[in-house]
């Protein structure tokens, strides 16, 4: 090459690094038959903690807040038009001090309950099993149902599983008509504990994995014709021995699936502002949240070690980004802002899942609302949708849709000396056979160009959505609840099967074809 050449390829290099563009990334896509994306991977998760359940979801009978049974009539919609699949209740570790009777029957005679692990309040119970499961009826969605065995026993278990899923005479089912409700819901989901290594009660795995065997054992389906699938509480982010020992230790009659918890942070001890953080900050709580992708495929590959046939499934029934509380709420509360950062957060972590579904099968963002990275705040009669509500919308095309594998070598997004993927993408098919691409890049400064190979299949064009915003830090509040909603997006060319995009900087886009 010559010096003239020379010259003029390094004055388009530092443009490109100066200009915030960057150079092409191809993206392979491959037409597979195989592999669903499980729906359950857009599960949620609610908790008794701090404002999600109580002046949360559950305003009372008598609010003057429009309800149904007590549950906020625009939570209803909100979360039916996301056609949530799945929910997880009553905890968190609030599940191993939940004690399910105290929960059921004439809403006076109900006795309280502190709630020891956030901010000591105390409840009066009226929000119980019947209202839970009737919410799910309401939305469409099943219920998981995390049980006590840290400060529960066996048989309350058991109890609690012939309550909600006997059909005959039996004690339970008798109670349960007793408190108005004939037909029993039939839960297929179960949660034997939460977190055993730490609130659920500081146990080993190996301490643990025998008693998971003793509930196991007495886990009746009853006549409940969807079976129980059993979730096994999982490893603490890369606890890899927990995972191990419970896939050497229980037997596999016993077990459907393993669970997993990982949030995106700053730091643990110094999380920092929901809303007032910088691209320092940014930049770590996007490398925990990409530690997904490792932890996701090495717990995977233990579990293929025990499991090569994939009957056991790997459950990430907590997920997202964690905060210091919003000034001047109960710190035991955890109620933070959502900004364009929980987007990022979102939409990397929802590629993850559905490029993992051979393992993956259900993953429950933690909270649904006013908890941690909440799709849905409300103050009052107000309520508004965060971005990661937005995502989790867009997003919901995927569900239960054949996986696309997707193959290519990101752009990276670097800052002060370190690097991170850029661009995260996943396809799928549906059943009408439109195909549908989730691309996220999270650079802060720099738009990415994206170029797929589509030539395979039988596309006339694309329509097109993405959620972008001006700044890293931009949120939706209750004067301005629409600030961030996703908006038709027309940066890109499609012709003779070769899709080009520009991604602008922290950007979600979805494009659906025609
Ligand atoms: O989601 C908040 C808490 O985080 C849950 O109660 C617990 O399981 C996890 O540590």
């Amino acid at each position: 090459m010559k010096k003239n050449s020379l010259t003029i390829l390094s004055i388009v290099l530092f443009l490109i690094g100066f200009t915030g563009l960057s150079a092409q990334t191809e993206v392979k896509i491959e037409d597979q038959d195989s592999l669903r994306i499980n729906r359950n991977i857009y599960g949620h998760f609610a908790e008794h903690l701090g404002r999600s359940i109580y002046d949360g979801l559950y305003v009372g009978e008598d609010s003057d807040i429009p309800n149904t049974d007590g549950v906020r009539n625009d939570l209803i919609e909100a979360l039916k038009n996301l056609q949530i699949p799945v929910l997880r209740w009553p905890g968190g570790c609030f599940a191993d001090t939940y004690h399910w009777m105290d929960g059921i029957g004439p809403k006076e005679d109900r006795p309280t309950i502190v709630n020891q692990w956030w901010g000591g309040v105390t409840e009066d119970n009226s929000f119980g099993t019947h209202n839970f499961l009737n919410l799910c009826e309401e939305l469409g969605a099943e219920p998981y149902l995390a049980a006590n065995i840290g400060s529960g026993t066996v048989k309350e278990f058991a109890d609690w599983i012939q309550y909600v899923n006997h059909d005959g005479t039996s004690p339970m089912a008798d109670l349960r008509k007793e408190n108005g409700r004939e037909k029993p819901w039939g839960v297929k989901y179960w949660g034997v504990g939460n977190e055993m290594w730490g609130c659920g009660g500081n146990m080993t795995p190996e301490y643990y994995a025998n008693l998971y065997r003793q509930y196991a054992t007495f886990m009746t389906s009853w006549n409940n014709d969807k079976g129980l699938y059993r979730i096994a509480s999982g490893a603490n982010v890369d606890d890899y021995h927990w995972t191990e020992v419970l896939m050497r230790d229980v037997p596999h009659n016993l077990i459907e699936g393993v669970a997993l918890h990982s949030y995106s942070f700053v730091e643990w001890g110094d999380k920092g502002d929901a809303v007032d953080f910088n691209e320092a900050q940014y930049f770590s709580t996007m490398q925990t949240a990409l530690k997904m992708e490792e932890l996701v495929t090495k717990h995977s590959a233990i579990m293929d070690k025990y499991d090569p046939k994939g009957n056991i499934e790997l459950i990430v029934d907590e997920w997202g980004g964690w905060y210091d509380v919003q000034d001047g709420t109960n710190p035991g509360f955890l109620y933070q802002q959502n900004t364009m950062r929980d987007a990022m957060i979102a939409g990397v972590s929802l590629n993850i899942f559905n490029n993992h579904s051979k393992r993956v099968k259900m993953a429950n963002l933690a909270q649904t609302v006013n908890v941690l990275q909440a799709v849905a705040l409300t103050d009052g009669a107000k309520m508004l949708l965060t971005p990661t509500y937005h995502v989790m919308e867009m997003y919901k095309v995927h569900q239960d849709a054949k996986l696309l594998p997707v193959s290519f070598d990101s752009p990276q997004y670097s800052y002060e000396g370190e690097s991170l993927p850029a661009v995260s993408v996943s396809a799928s098919k549906d059943d009408k056979n439109v195909i549908h691409i989730s691309a996220v890049n999270i650079d802060s400064e720099k738009e990415n160009e994206v170029e797929f190979d589509l030539s395979g299949f039988d596309i006339d064009d694309f329509n097109a959505e993405i959620l972008v915003s001006e700044n890293l830090q931009d949120h939706n509040t209750f004067d301005s609840p629409e600030k961030i909603i996703p908006k038709q997006f027309k940066d890109f060319k499609f012709k003779r099967g070769n899709l080009k995009i520009t991604l602008p900087p922290f950007s979600v886009v979805v494009l659906e074809s025609k």
